[in-house]
């Protein structure tokens, strides 16, 4: 067998219906538009979301999008910090739901998670899967605690989803960059049963430092400059970590993919969903190089470069 790479051939998108807007939030709460705004960027989030019942929406919508049918799919990855139940797996839920013949595996790297899929995606199809369904889904309203305004402000939920698809050739991922900080473990967790918990500040100052870092070691190992870069695709957490990270990567903001106005900070949903919007605005075109980083819990990073098209 020669070289097997990939290509995404078709993505989804879901997010629940229900909408809480900021100035909503500001009625039961100490907060208000002005601040949510201007220190996250956020205007509203979804939430009420299933993490499965939103993956399976997603997941569908990308196997219709690549003009495929459920029995094409070989293998559901679904990344995911809220699973709907600790056994079993949410993605065993998903691909009996959708109808897909293969296997099913969940992953968690907090908000780098639907990133490490794709690569993970990638290293299947390298031994010779077929074609994976690859889905980012999380609830984080589900584990928020709605009285504390340092996080009900900052999260949404939704999934996004791509179809990776086995090509001959080294195909659409040039490069891929990973890391993880277990000792900063602390400054974002949830015990079992209970809430969300982020120390804001100290995430922040990583955040920027570690995604710069992945991106430019990504970027690199794929030869290319922040310049061939046509559309950067960053994990959705706070505006301010976006433009802090396009002018230190040198990438401006106009080649940016956000929706976190919309969204809020749906952990592993946030790149496909950002991804998913991009696609529909037409704004990525084949041969297109699309530089994906996330970061998140754990601490955790992830970068990938994408040729669009393969
Ligand atoms: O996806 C996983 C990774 N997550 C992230 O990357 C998030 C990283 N962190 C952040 O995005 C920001 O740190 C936050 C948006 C969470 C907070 O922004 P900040 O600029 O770091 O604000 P702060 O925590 O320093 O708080 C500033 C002030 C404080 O009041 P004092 O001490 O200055 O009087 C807070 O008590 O804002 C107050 N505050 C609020 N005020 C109105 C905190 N939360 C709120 C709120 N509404 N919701």
């Amino acid at each position: 067998m020669g070289v097997r790479g990939i290509t995404l051939s078709g993505c989804g998108i879901s997010v629940p219906d229900k909408v809480v807007t900021n100035d909503d939030l500001s009625a039961r709460l100490d907060t208000n538009d002005a601040w949510i705004t201007e220190r996250t960027g956020i205007k509203e989030r979804h939430v009420g979301g299933i993490t499965s019942q939103m993956a399976i929406e997603a997941g569908r919508s990308a196997i219709a999008d690549a003009g495929l049918e459920p029995a094409d799919i070989d293998i559901v990855l679904l990344a995911t910090t809220t699973p709907d139940a600790m056994v079993p797996a949410t993605s065993a839920t998903v691909q009996a739901a959708i109808g897909v013949p293969g296997g099913a595996l969940d992953l968690n790297a907090a908000c780098s998670g639907f990133v490490y899929g794709l690569v993970a995606a990638a290293g299947l199809v390298s031994v010779g899967a077929g074609r994976v369904l690859l889905i980012g889904s999380d609830a984080l309203s589900r584990i928020t605690d709605w009285d504390d305004r340092t996080m009900a402000v900052l999260v949404g939920d939704g999934a996004g989803a791509v179809v990776v698809e086995p090509v001959d050739g080294p195909g659409s991922l040039l490069s891929w960059n990973f890391g993880a900080d277990g000792t900063l473990r602390h400054l974002l967790k949830c015990d079992h049963g209970g809430y969300l918990f982020m120390d804001g500040k100290e995430v922040f100052r990583k955040a920027v430092r570690v995604v710069v870092e992945s991106a430019e070691r990504a970027l690199a190992d794929a030869g290319l400059a922040a310049a061939d870069v046509d559309l950067l695709v960053p994990h959705q957490a706070n505006l301010r970590i976006i433009q802090a990270a396009c002018q230190r990567l040198g990438i401006p903001e106009a080649r940016t993919a956000v929706v976190i106005d919309r969204y809020g900070n749906t952990s592993s949903a946030s790149i496909p969903l950002a991804l998913g919007d991009a696609l529909a605005q037409g704004r990525v075109s084949a041969g297109d190089h699309v530089l994906l980083t996330g970061f998140g819990g754990g601490m955790t990073w992830a970068s990938a470069v994408l040729r669009w098209g393969g």
